[in-house]
């Protein structure tokens, strides 16, 4: 800043001390310059004040700011981070198992290898292969020794793998040929662990790739959910939809819950006179084929869509039930068929339906049993994830009801069970299973 005599002038003290000669001559002049000087002090004073209060302005700011950055949200950030990052591992953990798959990781790990073997076998990066596989390692889906470690421990390993996956016929490669042929370049060295040998390897009786498949169908379709959201629910073909769930609901079944319904159902019915048993929306028919098995008088009989009779027809002739036979139909539009002693209707599409009751009471004979399982709608309720995955698509001109695997023509599974009693079908029992179904037994008494 300078003054009007071109002096810099600096806002501060110094310009105020400023002396002046008393000469009279120069004292008009000085007195001009000294109220120049007033005005020029007044003006710095001004400056001065104004910069003050700026930073006080700008004191205060800080203190603000520091009081701001200190200041912690008032909702406890863990439970977002939780989360968030919850979340993330649990689709990084899904991912891994998935790419272990797709990689061929577990077929190859049937002989046990060092990740640097199984990253040549695979054609994979060398330097993350060991990563790779302690990830899988940390979640169950490997095991691991150290070459030269522990021989007998390993040995116990190895053997113990060997009976994990003995159900695969006998086509597993481990075993002491596989340990004798593995390289003996020390380090870690990975196999297949029970859980992977169990449900990934193709060739287990218990092999979950149908399911896994269906599951990464799903997960595409909610990494598309903005799309959905705007456009509307996928609308899927009914048929090819069926022909996948089937062979993967099969997979599942296989895991417990067709044990426990068909000792259930044997239970809770007598055998003795059910000599024809039809398993409506059968799909797999492994119900109908497991009743067959074990009850030597029995005919039973899978209705279903024609293209996923295909599917029966597959689990039919590999389980050998020679009194098993097939419907196809719609259940909807066409005769099920006549004099049945049992029907058995498991999660299919008609179960909640008021209007095929008429038909399946009409199918049975007097003293006949109807089974129904289903998903008991309070449960689809208290699952806003469900509902909502089960309404991201539809049939071609069909309508979803508001809660999971519900249509637009059913009614809760409690009503249903309710209206049984006007088409003359006496409702006797009805238990919950494992996996949250409610199984009802009826008799047709008139
Ligand atoms: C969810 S799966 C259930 C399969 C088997 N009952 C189970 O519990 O594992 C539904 C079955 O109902 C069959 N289905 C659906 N609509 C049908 C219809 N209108 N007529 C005959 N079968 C039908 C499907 O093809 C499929 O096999």
């Amino acid at each position: 800043m300078e003054n009007r005599i071109g002096n810099k002038i600096k806002p501060d003290t110094e310009v105020r001390t400023q002396k002046i000669e008393p000469d009279t001559e120069i004292r008009i002049q000085n007195r001009e310059i000294n109220l120049e000087l007033k005005k020029q002090n007044k003006e710095t004073d001004k400056v001065e004040s104004q910069l003050n209060a700026e930073i006080g302005i700008k004191d205060g700011n800080r203190t603000e700011k520091a009081t701001e950055l200190l200041q912690k949200p008032e909702i406890d950030s863990d439970r977002f981070f939780k989360f968030i990052d919850s979340s993330i591992q649990g689709l990084k953990e899904y991912r891994l198992i998935v790419s272990a798959l797709e990689l061929g990781v577990f077929e190859a790990l049937r002989t046990p290898l060092p990740a640097g073997d199984l990253a040549e076998k695979l054609g994979c990066d060398p330097v993350l292969m060991p990563h790779f596989c302690e990830a899988l390692l940390s979640l169950g889906f490997l095991d691991r020794f150290e070459e030269g470690i522990d021989k007998e421990g390993e040995k116990a390993q190895i053997v113990k793998r060997d009976e994990a996956v003995s159900q695969d016929k006998g086509k597993s490669e481990i075993g002491s040929k596989s340990h004798d042929n593995r390289k003996k370049n020390g380090g870690a060295v990975y196999f297949v662990s029970e859980l992977s040998a169990t449900y990934l390897l193709e060739s287990s009786t218990f092999s979950q790739q149908h399911y896994l498949a269906e599951r990464l169908r799903n997960v595409e379709r909610w990494a598309r959910l903005p799309q959905i959201m705007k456009q509307g629910p996928d609308i899927v073909e009914k048929e090819p939809f069926f022909g996948e769930i089937v062979h993967c609901m099969a997979e599942n079944a296989r895991c417990g819950l067709l044990q426990e319904t068909v000792k259930v159902v044997m239970e809770n019915v007598d055998f003795t006179n059910v000599k024809r048993l039809l398993d409506i929306g059968g799909g797999h028919g492994l119900y109908a084929i497991a009743f067959s098995k074990l009850n030597e008088d029995l005919q039973a009989f899978v209705f279903d869509l024609p293209p996923v009779t295909g599917k029966t027809r597959y689990f039919v002739d590999k389980y050998g039930a020679s009194r098993v036979d097939i419907i196809p139909g719609d259940f909807f539009k066409d005769e099920i068929g006549s004099n049945y002693d049992l029907i058995f209707s498991s999660f299919n599409p008609g179960g909640k339906v008021p209007s095929l009751i008429p038909k399946l009471a009409e199918a049975l004979n007097p003293g006949g049993i109807f089974v129904t399982r289903q998903m008991p709608d309070e449960k689809m309720k208290s699952s806003p994830f469900l509902s909502l995955d089960w309404n991201l698509w539809t049939f071609e001109g069909v309508k979803k009801g508001g809660s999971g695997y519900s249509f637009e023509n059913s009614i809760p599974f409690t009503e249903y069970i309710e209206v049984l009693g006007n088409y003359g079908l006496e409702v006797f029992h009805q238990l919950d299973l494992k996996d949250g179904s409610r199984t009802v037994f009826a008799r047709k008494t008139t």
